[in-house]
């Protein structure tokens, strides 16, 4: 028998759309080669969403995710909505899609394709053999700590957010980290900033705990400052980084710069019931519309859908492989495009990593 998956698409802004609508392309050939089905429900999110409703997450949509076994999401956010107020913004609609579906774990793996080496900013030795982890808290931290806002004290703007982890969250995410390190090369770097923060004190006894019960794991702590430096002087000695909502931020936009281009790097988002798959990078109001994005990151969002929450990993591996095919067979989109490769849109790339399925 045949197994279905309800899939909600929520495509959003800017190159959201044409990644999206790319990737099923790619999962087409998935389902008529596994013998899977996929039932799309598409749904408004982001500045699309508020045009037509005013809300980034209209209840519609929220329903749609809901009653979904996977979420496969574009990206967020424009210019046209830039000067709206913090809670009125696109991004609103992505952040309450994390809280209210709990999504609290967030893999964003980077790797250092072969043939995309001279499109790293970083050495060739360096980056060469680089595969890592960033485990990223989702649900927690300033990015949700209450009290927060801006106001006047005194005659004076003032603006504050509040850093903030319970024991659970950071228990919850660092068995995970542990976890996943077990599938990979057995090494967990938990990255904190505990010579200041009282939050990160916490954060490390907690994980130090956790990891009484991992100790066939190797566990470092590293301060964030010092992790944004290393994983530019040696990143292959990096395997999974598990760190807070604000830090793996940053440090996750780092590690996918390091590989070349953020348009190669897929994320899944998940919690106890959902998961959420995302491309890392934004929503390109800038080439929106023209055929141009890469929809790589997006396609590898979707075969860690597959590996995750479909539980075919073969799947995956597949999608993966015909990708770095496809790489090797000389085919670029702009942002990756080097002299000497052949530059196609977003279409033709889906198009050949679905030929080499
Ligand atoms: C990300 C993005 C989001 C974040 C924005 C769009 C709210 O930067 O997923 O990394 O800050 O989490
Ligand atoms: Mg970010």
């Amino acid at each position: 028998m045949k197994k279905v998956f309800k899939i909600a698409v929520l495509p959003g802004d800017g190159i959201g759309p044409e990644i999206v609508d790319a990737t099923i392309r790619v999962l087409d050939i998935v389902s008529k080669k596994y013998n899977v089905h996929f039932e799309y429900k598409y749904g408004l999110v982001g500045g699309a969403a508020i045009d037509e409703t005013g809300d980034p997450l209209p209840e519609e949509t929220l329903r749609i995710c809901k009653e979904s076994d996977a979420i496969l999401f574009g990206a967020v956010g424009g210019e046209k909505w830039d000067n709206l107020p913090t809670d009125k913004r696109p991004e609103k609609g992505l952040l309450r899609i994390r809280k209210e579906l709990q999504l609290f774990a967030n893999l964003r793996p980077a790797k250092a394709y072969e043939p995309l080496l001279d499109a790293s900013p970083l050495k060739e030795s360096v980056i060469k053999g680089v595969d890592l982890l960033v485990l990223r808290e989702l649900t927690g931290d300033v990015y949700f700590g209450e009290p927060r806002g801006r106001e006047v004290r005194n005659g004076e703007r003032v603006g504050y957010n509040t850093m903030i982890y319970y024991e659970h969250e950071v228990r919850r995410i660092a068995k995970l980290a542990f976890e996943l390190a077990r599938k990979r090369r057995n090494k967990v770097t938990s990255v904190d900033k505990a010579n200041v923060l009282e939050v990160s004190g916490m954060w490390r006894d907690i994980v130090n705990e956790v990891h009484a019960d991992y100790s066939d794991v190797e566990l470092e702590h590293m301060y964030v400052d010092n992790c944004a430096m290393q994983l530019i002087r040696r990143p292959k000695d990096f395997d999974v980084i598990v760190t807070g909502n604000i830090f793996g931020d940053i440090i996750s936009d780092e590690a996918g710069a390091l590989t070349g281009s953020l348009g190669m790097l897929p994320s899944a988002s998940i919690g106890e019931r959902y998961a959420f798959y995302e491309p890392i990078h934004g929503s390109a109001p800038d080439i929106a519309g023209k055929g141009i994005a890469n929809p790589i990151a997006t396609i590898l969002s979707a075969a860690m859908m597959l590996d995750i929450t479909c539980k075919l990993p073969k799947a995956a591996r597949d999608i993966e492989i015909a990708v770095e095919k496809t790489l090797d067979d000389g085919f670029r989109t702009v942002d990756i495009w080097s002299v000497g490769t052949t530059k196609v849109g977003t279409f033709d790339m889906a198009e050949e990593i679905a030929r080499r399925l």
